[in-house]
């Protein structure tokens, strides 16, 4: 592996791929996948030009909440290995050139934990400051509730003391009390022990949710972005090149300060853009992702927005208005099983009505827009997804290897899987699988791989690479430049159901070659009249600008 202290920016110019463990493949056939499994599908995740995994959480937990509940953060839960299968997969990613990150859960721990186990034993026990109680549940009133579909407060009482603790996500995950010294200490040990045994950093869950202060939001302090500081200070001196990636899911101005002064988070996922590229498809308008770009921007030079069209999550529709949320759950989520809390549980292809145009379009997309692309496992496949299945659970089901027994997930009785694998008759695990996507040349899965080769072919613009937007008449054609040194990339999108067309004013060019850059064809050249493109529904451009050599003639 190479230094990562020698490529201290790898991260921008990487592709992210998100796994559960559990999900992706299970060695042993009891039904669960685990590390020995995930290890042996390496040579897969590198056959998409992967350079880094994100692994969900796979430490020692009850799985009310699919590892995001840790019972202890020292150990692995049991059905996904030991820590000697972890470290072996960890040197096996190494040798292959991927690096690994991992879910750190800061904020909250499981109500098994011993740490919480130890504090509600009693009032006076030294660990209940390590949590954030009350005699009444009417603290920090302004606070909004996540699960909605869960939860009725934020509070929940403690019948052995008669005492309230504080929770922002299910009451079985109580918050850690960050203003503990102990605590942050006792985090800060966590960060060393996973990054001395090889991991390359962390996603961080729930980062605006630390600490609490009445009157406030209690999301986003100034004491939770100086705690940030404090661990990255740490990493940058112990662990150089290792990488924060930050889940807070904000609006624009309040995300974009968890790069602080290029001294907080690397990385951080861009939820604004996120739910607008769906609302910019629905309504034909270029207007919303543009918009949503120019605020998100700019970001320090070191920093890199993590750009994601679906997760392991709802597809979260808690930071847009209310209009905007109308649009999504009216084009996207029409019967009310496939909407969870504030959002749309479900997975991309589904979404999308498996449209190969359109789900082309939305990777084409992801791998242009400023930023790391950040694939969620299955959706390179169009995998479907299962609305029946409770919480979260349909959008995590067995990855699809073959049209074997399990979808050659496992070998397992089918009974034992820890979920059913996609069988309904649109997304049959039989047709979306990886063996037969890959014998399939015309597949989803190998223009995917063919998109990724172009995009590493021309990394340093689209990862490091400025960007412009070009304006035409018509609102359905989102255009702009990337543009690093001498590269200059034309990326042109209809986001129209139907042909359409554009104009744009290259003046600036005259004289400028044009090639696609993925089937490297020859356009013709600029000139000094207005460039024309004809689109077909959902098609995008990846035009190369070239300079005209001094020697040619003209
Ligand atoms: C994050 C995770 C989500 C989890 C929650 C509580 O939002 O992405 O899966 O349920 O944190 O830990
Ligand atoms: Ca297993």
């Amino acid at each position: 592996m190479t230094d990562e202290a020698t490529q201290p920016l790898w991260y921008k110019n990487a592709i992210f791929y998100e796994v559960p463990v559990r999900s992706f493949y299970d060695s042993n056939g009891d039904g669960i996948g685990d590390f020995k499994g995930i290890t042996e599908k390496l040579d897969y995740i590198k056959s998409i030009g992967i350079d880094c995994i994100w692994l969900l959480p796979f430490y020692d937990s009850p799985l009310k909440d699919d590892g995001y509940d840790i019972r202890d953060y020292y150990s692995i839960l049991p059905e996904y290995g030991t820590l000697e299968d972890f470290d072996l997969f960890i040197q096996t990613a190494h040798r292959m050139g991927i690096r690994v990150i991992a879910d750190l859960v800061l904020n909250h721990v499981s109500d098994q934990n011993k740490w919480f186990v130890e504090a509600r034993s009693s009032t006076n026990n030294p660990k209940r400051d390590w949590f954030v109680w009350s005699d009444t549940p009417d603290k920090y009133k302004n606070v909004r509730i996540i699960f909605t579909d869960t939860e009725k407060s934020n509070w929940t009482l403690d019948p052995n003391s008669g005492q309230y603790y504080w929770h922002r996500f299910f009451s079985h995950q109580p918050d850690l009390n960050f203003d503990n010294p102990e605590v942050r200490l006792e985090m800060i040990n966590v960060i060393r022990f996973w990054l001395k045994r090889g991991l390359d950093g962390f996603r961080c869950d729930a980062v605006p949710y630390l600490f609490e202060r009445e009157g406030t939001s209690c999301e986003n302090l100034p004491e939770t972005h100086q705690y940030f500081k404090e661990i990255r200070k740490i990493i940058d001196q112990e662990f150089p090149g290792k990488i924060l990636l930050a889940e807070a899911n904000q609006w624009p101005e309040d995300a974009k300060k968890y790069f602080g002064e290029e001294d907080e988070f690397q990385m951080n996922f861009n939820f604004p853009l996120m739910p607008r590229i769906f609302i910019s498809l629905a309504k034909e308008d270029a207007f919303y992702i543009e918009n949503i770009i120019s605020k998100t921007l700019p970001v320090p030079d070191s920093c890199s927005w993590g750009l994601f069209l679906r997760n392991h999550d709802e597809l979260t529709l808690e930071m847009v208005s209310d209009e905007e949320r109308d649009i999504m759950y009216s084009e996207y989520a029409k019967i009310p099983k496939m909407r969870l809390n504030l959002g749309i549980r479900r997975r991309l292809a589904p979404l999308v009505e498996n449209d190969r145009s359109v789900l082309e379009f939305l990777y084409a997309l992801l791998l242009s827009l400023p930023g790391t692309p950040i694939f969620y496992y299955g959706d390179e496949i169009n995998m479907g997804d299962n609305i029946y299945l409770g919480d979260r659970d349909g959008v995590r089901t067995p990855m699809q290897w073959s049209f074997d027994r399990n979808a050659g997930f496992s070998r397992a009785d089918p009974e034992q899987l820890f979920a059913p694998v996609i069988i309904s008759s649109n997304f049959h695990f039989e047709t979306y699988n990886v063996e037969s996507q890959s014998r399939l040349p015309s597949s989803f899965l190998n223009w995917l791989r063919k998109l990724v080769v172009t995009r590493r072919r021309n990394v340093s613009v689209f990862g490091m690479g400025s960007i412009e937007f070009l304006h035409s008449e018509n609102k359905e054609i989102l255009t702009f430049l990337r543009i690093y040194d001498s590269s200059i990339v034309l990326c042109v999108f209809n986001l129209a159901k139907k042909p359409s067309y554009v104009t744009l004013d290259l003046r600036k060019y005259a004289g400028w070659h044009v090639r696609e850059l993925i089937s490297q064809v020859r356009f013709p050249d600029i000139g000094e009249l207005p460039y024309f493109f004809t689109m077909q529904k959902n098609s995008f451009f990846w035009m190369e600008l070239e300079r005209r050599d001094e020697s040619e003639q003209p």
